[in-house]
């Protein structure tokens, strides 16, 4: 089944951007609306109490309602705004001017005394026939000793079609902000992620024959600098591994050529005429330690394949330590003998480890020490806490051995000169076990020479 493909990086953050700019210009918009809205309300408020006012003042002082009731249409052209209301009435009778155009229904209204001056509180709210809404307010006031009340209105029909044309623009510069804001945001991020996608054609071209390739630090912006520098990292580790990989299969058909091509060359030439029984059997013996080493060859190829794997393997035990010392030095006695060396041991403790795997690892460093020391000669293992830190040493006499060939000795299928004449014993994978069985418990190997002619081997295990 396929994984669902997530939407491209561009297309969310441009789509974020212009929601975000979406947002802004809408919150700008509403406020600019609301405070244009509240302004036109307050003037309208004000043109209402304005007109009153006037009204008032000019039927108290200067216009007898006697003189208007003459001659109304006079004062019906003094009112500007055709949809404004406007009525003069006395107590009880038919209004003497009633301007309502639109025929609005007016809310109650309180009437405010002569002597008091007109507020916005005295305004009232209500709603035309269009529901348009309107401010209202009414006065009282004697005019030539008659009481006569005035009622004037504002509707809002100018202001609501300002505002309903605001509001559509504000909803064209929303939608625009968005769209625009997109449009630019993908063009921008899309140019801006430029070296990524070269990052990612450079990757695609790397193959195993093109691992020495690297990415280009200098034209990444900074933040893919992290990254560029991490996968060319990644690189090296890759190609230092294939490296070796095609190194060690190269040295393994190399190191599996030599012998069998001895055992065939050796059954062809006794195949080439009838042999007597002793000499087949002399050829068989040969032939099987011959096939002996191809066998310790392959488990010990096997072995560092599966140590490369897995944590897994390991089994961990208290171990004591001088047991082990002991175990390991009483198998090779024998072959110390042989050569005249003692083998010394020394210090105690108890470690927590695999046994299999540190009795092998012990081993091959105490058959290292009894095969490559000077004859004669003493051989040291020594146990030793130091630092929070397990250390087996095995020294012994033996050659100097030059820096750089020091470096190599952990190295799989590395043979010094010492070991090259009796070559058909050593496969020079001994070290290489005892490093990957280091590196399986977390510890170190470490060799050093203390001394002109000793060379000390130590492992590190983690207390
Ligand atoms: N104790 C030592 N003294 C001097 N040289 C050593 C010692 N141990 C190892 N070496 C050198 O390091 C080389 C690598 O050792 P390593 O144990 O890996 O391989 P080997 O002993 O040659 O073969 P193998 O252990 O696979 O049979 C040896 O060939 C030898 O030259
Ligand atoms: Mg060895």
């Amino acid at each position: 089944m396929r994984a669902r493909r997530q939407p491209s990086l561009t297309l969310r953050a441009s789509l974020a951007f212009a929601l975000v700019a979406m947002i802004t210009v809408a919150g700008a918009g509403v406020y600019l609306y609301e405070s244009i809205k509240e302004t036109v309300m307050l003037r309208s408020d004000h043109a209402v109490l304005a007109r009153l006012d006037h009204f008032r003042k000019l039927l108290r002082y200067d216009l007898t309602i006697e003189k208007l009731k003459s001659s109304p249409q006079l004062f019906e052209n003094m009112l500007d705004n055709e949809e404004d209301i406007f009525i003069i009435a006395e107590p009880g009778k038919p209004p003497v001017i009633s301007v309502n155009p639109l025929h609005a229904p007016l809310p109650p209204l309180p009437v405010v005394g002569q002597d008091r001056a007109l507020t916005e509180a005295d305004l009232r709210s209500g709603m035309s026939l269009e529901g348009v809404p309107l401010r209202a307010a009414s006065a009282q006031i004697l005019s030539g000793g008659t009481e006569v009340y005035l009622v004037a209105a504002h509707v809002m029909a100018k202001e609501m079609a300002m505002l309903a044309t605001f509001r559509q623009r504000l909803y064209a510069a929303v939608t625009l902000a968005f769209v625009a804001t997109a449009l630019l945001g993908y063009l921008l991020l899309h140019r801006g992620l430029r070296p990524l996608r070269r990052m990612a054609a450079h990757a695609a071209d790397i193959t195993p024959a093109r691992l020495d390739s690297r990415l280009d630090g200098q034209d990444t912006p900074i933040e893919l600098h992290q990254l560029s520098e991490a996968f060319n990292a990644m690189l090296d580790r890759l190609s230092d591994g294939y490296q070796r990989l095609m190194q060690f299969s190269a040295d393994l058909a190399h190191e599996i050529r030599t012998p069998v091509g001895s055992l065939m060359g050796h059954c062809q030439v006794a195949l080439r005429q009838t042999r007597s029984v002793d000499e087949y059997q002399a050829l068989l013996a040969s032939n099987l330690e011959e096939l002996e080493r191809i066998s310790r060859l392959v488990e010990s190829i096997l072995f560092l394949a599966r140590a490369d794997e897995a944590q897994s393997v390991l089994q961990r035990q208290p171990l004591n330590l001088e047991d082990e010392m002991q175990r390991v030095a009483g198998y090779f006695e024998g072959l110390a003998e042989e050569r005249q060396l003692t083998i010394h041991t020394a210090g105690s403790g108890t470690l927590n480890a695999d046994p299999i795997l540190l009795r092998r690892a012990l081993s091959n460093l105490v058959a290292n020490a009894i095969r490559y020391a000077d004859e004669g000669s003493e051989v040291l293992v020594l146990v030793e806490q130091r630092h929070r830190e397990w250390l087996i040493q095995v020294e012994n006499h033996g050659p100097v051995l030059a820096a750089a060939a020091l470096t190599k000795l952990f190295d799989r299928f590395y043979r010094g000169d010492a070991s090259r004449h009796q070559s058909s014993d050593s496969n020079g994978l001994g070290l290489a076990i005892v490093a990957a069985i280091m590196h399986l418990h977390g510890g170190r190997v470490e060799v050093t020479q203390p001394a002109q002619g000793r060379i000390r081997f130590a492992l590190g295990f983690p207390a």
